[in-house]
């Protein structure tokens, strides 16, 4: 059972990762940005998501130093995760893209570092490199994103080390049991992205009804059966009401009714891109 907003899961290389974190997707450089991350971070987020190609990984860094420095916490308290983007999928290149995002968040070491996309033909390759990063100890763990079963028992024939995470798009109407399934048997800890399929469930009769008899929010609702099924979840809010309300998710539990209806919702709808075909 996870009990509070800093509960962790546990890697199978053993860090503890926060089933709980903010994410930044579409969030720009500037003030909002950097105090979204703070106030998270003052608020008990632990864990922070972030990319290359979101383009904030500097505003991230500030928010990740601001936040410590108010909260009273060291850095080690705090989960920072990056992902190599496509363009740079390579061996020397992911090397040197890890260095980057280092570099613009202005920190020593990432938590976690993901493959962003399986790209064909390159993520192996950039995969030696994530290997070769952690080998030497300058990330804690690594993993892929939007890598289907195929693409990860692809990749884990010739990987020398399994990935910890795998964060892929999940909630009510995309729940890929099956991926679920597998990646718990390989003992890879699913993490999802868009759990709140930005924002376009927030209306649904089913999820509305079942938040009324919780006295929740339907966000805080989806949230709920996330870490349940025992899936990291990120959701993005720049506002401080949501920020709060969204981690506000530890003093109710659903019923197996509850999380089978919910479960049922699936209709394997994607708001974001299929990783069996895309294009960039
Ligand atoms: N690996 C990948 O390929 C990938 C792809 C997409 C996303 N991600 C990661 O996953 C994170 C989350 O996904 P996401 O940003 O796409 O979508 P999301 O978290 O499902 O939804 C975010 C949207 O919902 C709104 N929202 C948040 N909390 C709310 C609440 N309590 N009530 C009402 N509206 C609420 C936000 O608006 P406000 O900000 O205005 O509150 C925002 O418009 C991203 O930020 C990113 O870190 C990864």
């Amino acid at each position: 059972m996870i009990y509070n907003l800093q509960d962790t899961t546990t890697l199978h290389n053993g860090v503890k990762m926060p089933w709980f974190g903010l994410g930044v997707f579409k969030v720009e450089e500037g003030p909002e940005l950097v105090n979204a991350v703070k106030t998270a971070i003052i608020n008990g987020y632990r864990s922070i998501d972030t990319a290359a190609i979101y383009g904030n990984e500097e505003g991230v860094g500030q928010g990740i130093r601001e936040g410590i420095k108010e909260a009273g916490i060291s850095r080690e308290e705090l989960f920072v995760t990056s992902k190599v983007w496509n363009a740079d999928l390579g061996y020397e290149s992911t090397i040197a893209a890890y260095t980057t995002s280092l570099k613009k968040l202005d920190l020593e070491y990432l938590d976690l570092y993901l493959i962003h996309w399986p790209v064909e033909a390159k993520y192996k390759e950039a995969w030696r490199a994530l290997e070769t990063i952690y080998t030497k100890g300058q990330v804690k763990a690594i993993g892929v994103s939007n890598f289907q079963i195929h693409h990860l028992q692809d990749l884990m024939k010739d990987a020398k080390i399994k990935p910890m995470i795998n964060q892929v798009e999940f909630h009510p109407r995309l729940t890929q049991k099956d991926l679920q399934v597998f990646c718990q048997e390989q003992g890879i800890q699913l993490e999802a992205w868009s759990p709140l399929m930005q924002g376009q469930l927030l209306e649904d009769e089913i999820l509305k009804e079942i938040a009324t008899k919780y006295n929740k929010s339907v966000a805080q609702v989806i949230l709920r059966w996330d870490l349940q099924n025992e899936v990291v979840t990120i959701p993005k809010s720049t506002k401080e009401h949501r920020i709060v309300e969204n981690s506000s998710i530890f003093d109710f539990v659903l019923t197996d009714e509850d999380m089978k209806k919910i479960d049922e919702m699936n209709e394997n709808h994607r708001v974001g891109p299929d990783p069996d075909n895309f294009d960039f």
